[in-house]
């Protein structure tokens, strides 16, 4: 019945998602300001319209919570949808093939039946949308098996610093049995995987400062520390030749994984030539002892996001610049605690600073690692829900993105989360050319209605 749904109102259901996707709801840059609003007063239109009660815009000191409801009966279990409606900034504009908020649908390799191409199509308003038009057919048939709320934030990706102090304060609104969200990637369009994990996050900007002015690179270069000169070597230390992390206690609450935990993560498929052949790449890097679907999914990660300073204009400038930046960020996963990572880290940056420099370490916004249960009434929902759909059983695997709030739903709601994701890795979320396969975006629709079916008769 779903699928006849979705085969007579396909053409409104991308309709309405293009929509949305020409929105440029862009959290991190001021300048977006009043379309994030607009993306925000979109879904909030979109739930009313599907047939949700108690629909508000819970301002927050940055952008508004969307909240929406439909209790059937509050004897049937709740299940709390959360994802977010802003997206990340879509720049360097020149490396995308259509522009980012025009979005088109266009063949790939991966997804033969075409794709989506637009900022925020898999990440992640492609996939929230799936939540809106899976609840618009079940409002519409009546299927609803289960209590929905729906909580779409608009500062996911700048942190979600809000979002924690409006679920301490509404704690009996959220009330749910858990939270079920799409923000997250599968293995294949033909190897369903659900994500049992995600990492943490710390991240870190620093500041490396030499002399108090920029300087004539002939005049006093060789004699005086080179702040960029200094960074690069302070940040290339931070890797041994094993490229372990050699931040003192970095490790320490590290939980490594029992054989049999590794077998088991291990089971997925994974294929090394193809990983290589869509990043263009001729050998994988990482920490010695570990695969790659190791090194994403259970180990720490340190990285580099961006470094300047100096003269980067056109041309030459021979100048000694006086200060040096680069922002670093450290994936965690459990039992590793974001802030202790943060502390070790500006203790040994500033340890390893020479004498010539002075540097200062910012904390920016952090995370903490997830692990999700499977063998959970929601999980086995969500599991049978793909397999209906899907036609085989999805395989529980690790994320190696962050989303922070999972935690604290945990944490503060005592909930657990279901990362139901449908994205793939290669949908080049945060980068150029983003896009989300018409294939993943129909089968998301599909698939919800039976997690929710699913999760009322299992609950029972
Ligand atoms: N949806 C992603 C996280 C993700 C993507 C998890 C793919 C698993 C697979 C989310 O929007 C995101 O980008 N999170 C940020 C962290 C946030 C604090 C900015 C991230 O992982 O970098
Ligand atoms: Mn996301
Ligand atoms: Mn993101």
């Amino acid at each position: 019945m779903i699928k006849s749904y979705i085969q007579e109102n396909q053409q409104r259901f991308l309709d309405e998602l293009f929509e949305l996707l020409r929105i440029p709801s862009i959290s991190a840059d001021a300048s977006f300001k009043y379309e994030v609003h607009k993306a925000a007063e979109y879904i909030q239109e979109k739930l009313i319209a599907a047939g949700a009660d108690n629909v508000q815009l819970f301002p927050t000191p940055g952008f508004p919570i969307v909240y929406g409801e439909k209790i059937i009966d509050p004897k049937l279990p709740t299940v709390l949808v959360y994802g977010h409606y802003d997206v990340q900034p879509a720049v360097p504009l020149e490396l995308w093939d259509s522009p980012p908020f025009e979005p088109e649908i266009r063949k790939t390799a991966i997804h033969p039946e075409g794709a989506i191409f637009a900022r925020g199509a898999c990440d992640d308003k492609g996939q929230v949308y799936m939540h809106v038009k899976a609840f618009e057919y079940m409002m519409a048939k009546h299927q609803m098996h289960c209590n929905v709320k729906f909580m779409i934030e608009g500062e996911e990706e700048v942190g979600s610093s809000n979002l924690g102090s409006f679920c301490i304060a509404n704690k009996e609104l959220l009330k749910a049995d858990v939270v079920l969200i799409s923000d997250t990637s599968m293995i294949a369009n033909d190897v369903p995987s659900i994500d049992s994990g995600l990492r943490g996050l710390s991240y870190v900007e620093v500041e490396v400062t030499g002399p108090n002015r920029d300087l004539h690179s002939g005049v006093y270069g060789g004699a005086v520390a080179n702040p960029i000169n200094i960074l690069a070597k302070m940040i290339a230390s931070m890797h041994d030749e094993n490229n372990h992390i050699t931040i003192p206690g970095f490790y320490d609450a590290v939980q490594e994984l029992t054989a049999n935990e590794r077998a088991e993560l291990n089971k997925a498929p994974f294929e090394l030539d193809a990983y290589q052949k869509d990043l263009e790449i001729d050998a994988v890097w990482g920490e010695k002892g570990y695969n790659t679907l190791e090194r994403t999914g259970i180990r720490p990660t340190l990285d580099c996001n961006g470094i300047w300073g100096g003269y980067t204009g056109e041309g030459s400038k021979t100048v000694l610049p006086s200060k040096a930046f680069a922002k670093i960020s450290m994936r965690l996963v459990p039992n590793q605690v974001s802030d202790e990572i943060t502390a070790l880290f500006k203790k040994h940056f500033e340890s390893i600073a020479p004498a010539g420099v002075k540097v200062v370490v910012k904390p920016h916004h952090g995370g903490e690692p997830v692990v999700t249960p499977i063998d959970s009434v929601a999980y086995k929902a969500a599991e049978a829900a793909m397999e209906t759909t899907f036609g085989k059983k999805p395989v529980p695997t690790r994320g190696g993105g962050s989303i922070p709030i999972v935690a604290l739903f945990e944490k503060e709601l005592g909930l657990k989360s279901v990362l139901f994701g449908f994205g793939l890795d290669s949908d080049a979320l945060h980068s150029p050319n983003e896009h989300y396969g018409v294939f993943n975006y129909l089968k998301g629709i599909e698939t919800i209605p039976y997690f929710f079916e699913n999760f009322a008769k299992l609950k029972q």
